[in-house]
């Protein structure tokens, strides 16, 4: 007795997961995202790298729940630079060029947040201040 409809999924995210390391650190055949960093130099992130690879939908979900349930509009400071809690307002400021950062592991994870269909990447918002 089991629910196919829960145990097929089940499984395939299993598997996802126990798989995860492998082809993310390039065992597999395929050709593995190098994303780009920051093209502004920043060489600090919000946290470590290596935590940021496997919590960065956390810290975001987090941020958005700070920022718009709590009222925290709060600042963060990261070497010596200030940025306010956001999408736009802390990530995309140094990691401008959504394409060759988020998109490049996304696609190759065959992920696809939803965020951006509301937030504005960086490239959305250059275009749209030239028509202005
Ligand atoms: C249906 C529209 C919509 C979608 C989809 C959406 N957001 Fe938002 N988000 C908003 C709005 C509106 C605000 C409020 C902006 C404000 O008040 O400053 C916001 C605020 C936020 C904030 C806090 C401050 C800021 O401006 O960045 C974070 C963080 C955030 N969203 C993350 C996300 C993430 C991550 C996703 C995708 C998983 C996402 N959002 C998807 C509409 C959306
Ligand atoms: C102050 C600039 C800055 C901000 C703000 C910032 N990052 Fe980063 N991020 C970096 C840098 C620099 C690295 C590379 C750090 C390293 O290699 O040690 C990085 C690394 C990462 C990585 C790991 C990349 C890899 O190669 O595996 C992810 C994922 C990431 N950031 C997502 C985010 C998200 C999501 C946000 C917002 C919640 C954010 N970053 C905010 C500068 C920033
Ligand atoms: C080092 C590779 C990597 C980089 C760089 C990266 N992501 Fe991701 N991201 C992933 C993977 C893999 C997943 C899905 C797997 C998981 O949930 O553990 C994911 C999932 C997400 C999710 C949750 C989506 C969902 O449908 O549940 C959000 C939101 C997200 N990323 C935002 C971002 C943003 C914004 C950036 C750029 C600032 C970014 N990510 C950069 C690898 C990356």
């Amino acid at each position: 007795m089991y629910n196919k409809r829960t145990v097929i999924p089940g499984l395939v995210i299993l598997v996802f997961f126990v798989t995860f390391p492998f082809w993310y650190n390039g065992l597999s055949a395929g050709p593995v995202p190098t994303p780009e960093l920051p093209p502004g130099g920043e060489k600090q992130c919000v946290a470590p790298a290596s935590e940021m690879r496997a919590k960065h939908m956390k810290i975001l979900n987090e941020w958005r729940d700070d920022v718009l349930r709590n009222g925290e509009r709060v600042s963060i400071t990261v070497d010596g630079k200030e940025y306010r809690k956001g999408l736009q307002l802390a990530c995309m400021q140094c990691h401008s060029n959504k394409e060759k950062f988020c998109d490049s592991c996304h696609e190759y994870a065959d992920v696809k947040p939803y965020c951006w269909n509301c937030h504005l990447t960086p490239a959305q918002l250059a275009s749209k201040k030239e028509t202005l």
